[in-house]
């Protein structure tokens, strides 16, 4: 290609890349698949490999971040960046609309409202059309330059999109995090036992204040244009509105949620409604705000002190407020999963009185270190549960009480476990709680698992809501006239019901134990734990050595499948299932060394051997289903000597334990190789 050719074409991908960005991030509407976005941006980075003097400033190979700085440059505001007057109820609202009205001389005001967006206000300037900077508010005269880390906010225009842009153009808006966005950062962050975020606002701070721009590429930022700071080139239109409907059509991002409204009515109004719309909003606001949207009018305004007369911020209860902990205790969810929960003296948050609010996980009551009595802050926003997000530590007194997480579940009593590795504690009775019954009964109800047509959510509502049905082994002993009698359940579909039910009686072990419901279990488990162990009766004796044996199962599923099993209540009704009729084929356990080659075997180790570490050899002792002891007794049943093996060795001669070198313990591991001790 000549080199004008790959000018062009490196100048053809920038626009498509542009514009599929703007159709994506800012219309949220997509005209090509991701994977054809991907093929022009690598065709895109490939040519600017090849030829770096190709590569521009507006350039969306520009946004996925470059190396760290050392730290943020000062950048001074053409214009300062400044705040506004807060109202705080009607009667500020309209002293606010007189005093307009007054100076303007005016019987009614026109104004532009939008949200208030809870974020931080930033500033992106453009040159001829290309975005050369973007600064954070600072002090509003002086901010921080932080211009890499906004190429990467997918939302905000790398380009004005027109063909004669002003020569100089300043974007003021405010860059945030929307909620789900949130919610997912904060999740991975308590995955990975790193700090959550309190609110939006502060992942957004957080985010945007990174010196190493990667990780601001990772997070999702949003971005949202509220007005223009200095325009040179480009002559403004008489309203304010009017400069936001051609930020519009530059491609940047404006709520929809913006409107002109008259008088101080319009502006209730707007309140009201937006108000009532606040919890589905996909990002926080703290209030609206109204501006005068006579560009005239506001000049005459002008501003007092820092903040414009031609403008006001009117607010909205706030999304987090300071209440007292009474107690702690815990919820069980639908999974069985155990979730701390803060009971609240009762506090008017975000609209709404609140008096529970989520602690998520033992984890993170430690490590924000909320303890009962405490006084905190609780956040309650959007759809999201409340939750506490910090705790006031100077308000705190001497007799407050740390959270014990309890080792029964509060509502079946069976065990609370906790996987290794899981920030989750756990019901483990699956099949018994009834905090976790009706969805234990529509999994096991579930085609791939026992294959009971017709037994839906309403049903098992309804079978659980009257008691008829307690645990999977009750739906056996169902009867026509019960079943016919629940709402909206015709004789026909009941005996239907009542068939698929008999049917199901006969099933297969891979079906059976998946219907069980055992965390970590899915179908392609259940069916390599029933090819292994051939029986259900050996399946639920192993213990978890003998179960990472399993094709593709690892220690967490092992743990899971060896929790679930040592659960009495769970035994139990698997036993009343098998009671009820329910039964499947079974066959011989898979040939194999790994299951009870050296299961109930106990092993001591002594001295040193020649291959093996001491604690190779206890893994693969553990891993074939034995159990490796610290000191020799009768109940040993080898002891494997090394080199200067001491008192062990000669304990085990007195009792007359077997006594192992290497190759003896080498024989047992690999009985395939020796021809013997074959299961
Ligand atoms: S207009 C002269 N519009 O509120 C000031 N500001 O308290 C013009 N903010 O720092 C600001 N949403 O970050 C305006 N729709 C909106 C806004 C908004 C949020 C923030 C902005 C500013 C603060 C002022």
């Amino acid at each position: 290609m000549a080199a004008s050719d790959i000018a062009q074409r490196a100048q053809f991908l920038r626009d498509q890349l542009n514009y599929h960005n703007y159709r994506y991030y800012v219309l949220d509407s997509p005209e090509i698949p991701d994977a054809e976005y991907d093929r022009l941006f690598r065709e895109l980075l490939e040519i600017e490999a090849a030829h770096p003097e190709l590569l521009t400033a507006d350039s969306p190979t520009q946004r996925i971040g470059g190396l760290p700085l050392s730290g943020f440059s000062q950048v001074t505001h053409r214009q300062p960046m400044l705040s506004l007057n807060n109202a705080f109820d009607e009667n500020e609202v309209i002293a606010f609309d007189r005093r307009v009205r007054e100076a303007a001389g005016q019987e009614i005001i026109e104004y532009e409202v939008d949200p208030k967006f809870d974020g931080l206000a930033i500033s992106l300037t453009y040159e001829n059309g290309v975005f050369i900077q973007g600064a954070t508010r600072g002090d509003g005269y002086t901010g921080e330059d932080v211009t890499q880390n906004l190429r990467t906010v997918s939302a905000i225009p790398l380009r004005v999109a027109s063909d004669t842009p002003p020569k100089l153009l300043e974007v003021r808006g405010e860059v945030l995090m929307l909620h789900k966005d949130f919610a997912a950062l904060n999740a991975a962050q308590r995955e990975k036992g790193e700090k959550t975020f309190a609110n939006p606002r502060n992942a957004a701070a957080g985010s945007l204040r990174q010196l190493d721009s990667r990780i601001t590429a990772s997070r999702k930022l949003a971005f949202f244009a509220y007005g223009v700071g200095e325009v040179q080139g480009w002559k403004l239109p008489k309203k304010f509105s009017d400069i936001m409907q051609q930020l519009k059509q530059w491609h940047f991002p404006v709520a929809s949620e913006s409107e002109v409204v008259q008088g101080v009515e319009g502006l209730l109004d707007y309140f009201q409604h937006l108000g009532g719309k606040r919890d589905k909003l996909a990002f926080d606001i703290d209030g609206v705000v109204y501006k005068v949207n006579d560009l005239q009018l506001q000049e005459e305004l002008g501003f007092v002190s820092r903040a414009p007369r031609f403008a006001i911020a009117h607010k909205y209860p706030a999304q987090e407020e300071i209440t007292q902990v009474l107690d702690i205790d815990v919820q069980v969810g639908r999974t069985g999963a155990i979730t701390p929960v803060a009971r609240l003296a009762p506090v008017f948050v975000g609209g709404v009185t609140v008096t529970n609010a989520t602690l998520h996980n033992e984890d993170e009551v430690r490590r924000k270190d909320v303890r009962i009595g405490d006084w905190v802050s609780v956040r309650r926003a959007g759809d999201v549960i409340p939750e506490v997000v910090s705790v006031m530590e100077d308000r705190r007194q001497d007799d407050v009480r740390e959270f014990v997480m309890p080792d029964k579940c509060p509502v079946c009593g069976s065990h609370v476990v906790r996987l290794e590795g899981e920030a989750v504690a756990r019901c483990s009775g699956g099949l018994f709680c009834p905090a976790q019954r009706k969805q234990a009964l529509l999994h096991f109800a579930s085609r791939r698992a026992m294959d009971i047509e017709g037994l839906g959510e309403k049903i098992v509502d309804q079978l659980v809501d009257n008691a008829i049905v307690h645990n999977p082994s009750d739906l056996y002993k169902l009867g026509l006239v019960k079943l016919a009698n629940l709402d909206r359940m015709a004789e026909k579909s009941a005996s239907n019901l009542l068939a698929a039910i008999e049917k199901s009686r006969s099933t297969s072990l891979p079906r059976f134990i998946f219907a069980l419901g055992i965390r970590n279990v899915g179908e392609a488990t259940a069916k390599d734990l029933a090819r292994h162990f051939g029986k259900l009766d050996v399946l639920m004796a192993a213990n978890e050595a003998v179960l990472t044996q399993v094709t593709d199962v690892g220690p967490i599923v092992a743990q899971s499948v060896a929790q679930f099993f040592a659960e009495s209540h769970n035994r139990e009704v698997i036993e009343q299932l098998r009671a009820a009729g329910v039964h499947w084929p079974e066959s011989e356990p898979r040939r194999t060394h790994g299951i009870g080659a050296l299961a109930g075997k106990t092993f001591v180790l002594t001295g040193a051997m020649p291959n093996m570490t001491r604690d190779e050899a206890k893994e693969r002792i553990e891993a074939a289903g034995g159990k490796v002891a610290g000191s020799v007794s009768k109940k040993t049943d080898y002891v494997v000597a090394g080199a200067e093996a001491g008192s062990k060795l000669t304990k085990a001669q007195e009792l007359g334990v077997t006594i192992l070198d290497e190759d003896g313990l080498l024989a047992l591991l690999n009985p395939e190789a020796q021809g013997k001790l074959e299961f």
